[in-house]
């Protein structure tokens, strides 16, 4: 739906018009899958994110089928033992099958704490780019943080060792609606010369 913050303008460039129009949403169809080459597309441009020093130090654990449901089991597991609140606990087993794929995204861990700042920036750059290559091929997205407790699982689900610390948890499917656009406020800027 265009509005305001989203209708084309004439002098926005069409990687504007993609950065406007990118929206958190999960108004997808679950029961339709996406092509792997174009999953693989867009993570692909995920790894054109700025990296100082050139560490690559993003990872990509792509989820689809079954291994969503396994994903939000093992949470629900973690949950349970914990004492979670019980809805909580209930709703891990059906989150992740609400979208066809699920793509978990990690930061391998430098021992420098500047690197490993630097590096984190780095791959939440790249998970913007994956959001915006979705939203460029028509495809809805939705960053979704995970509770600290269900790190370890993922981490586990996914085969990565400890030295991977989680990113973002990344819904993509094919869309089948449009969430409102959150109003953005004017950009806090200082102009010096
Ligand atoms: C690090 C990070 C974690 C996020 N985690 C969640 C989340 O767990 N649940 C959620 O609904 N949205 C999450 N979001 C998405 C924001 O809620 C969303 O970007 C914001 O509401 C603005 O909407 P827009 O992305 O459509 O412009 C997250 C975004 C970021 C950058």
């Amino acid at each position: 739906m265009a509005d305001e913050t989203t209708a084309p303008a004439a002098d926005w460039t069409p990687a504007e018009q993609v950065i406007r129009s990118r929206r958190t949403s999960l108004l997808v169809d679950p029961e339709r899958a996406v092509d792997p080459d174009l999953i693989a597309r867009v993570i692909d441009s995920a790894t054109w994110a700025p990296n100082h020093k050139r560490t690559w130090p993003w990872r990509f654990t792509v989820l689809t089928g079954d291994a969503r449901t396994r994903l939000g089991t093992a949470f629900a597991g973690v949950g349970e033992s914990l004492g979670l609140d019980p809805k909580k606990v209930e709703s891990q087993y059906t989150k992740y099958v609400r979208s066809p794929v699920v793509v978990l995204v990690w930061v391998t861990g430098d021992p420098d704490p500047v690197r490993r700042r630097e590096d984190r920036d780095a791959t939440a750059a790249a998970v913007q780019n994956l959001l915006l290559a979705a939203t460029a091929n028509g495809l809805a997205s939705y960053w979704a943080s995970i509770s600290d407790h269900f790190h370890a699982p993922a981490r586990a689900q996914a085969g990565v060792d400890d030295n991977h610390d989680f990113v973002a948890l990344v819904y993509l499917g094919h869309p089948t609606g449009q969430v409102a656009t959150p109003p953005r406020p004017e950009p806090d800027v200082v102009w010096l010369s």
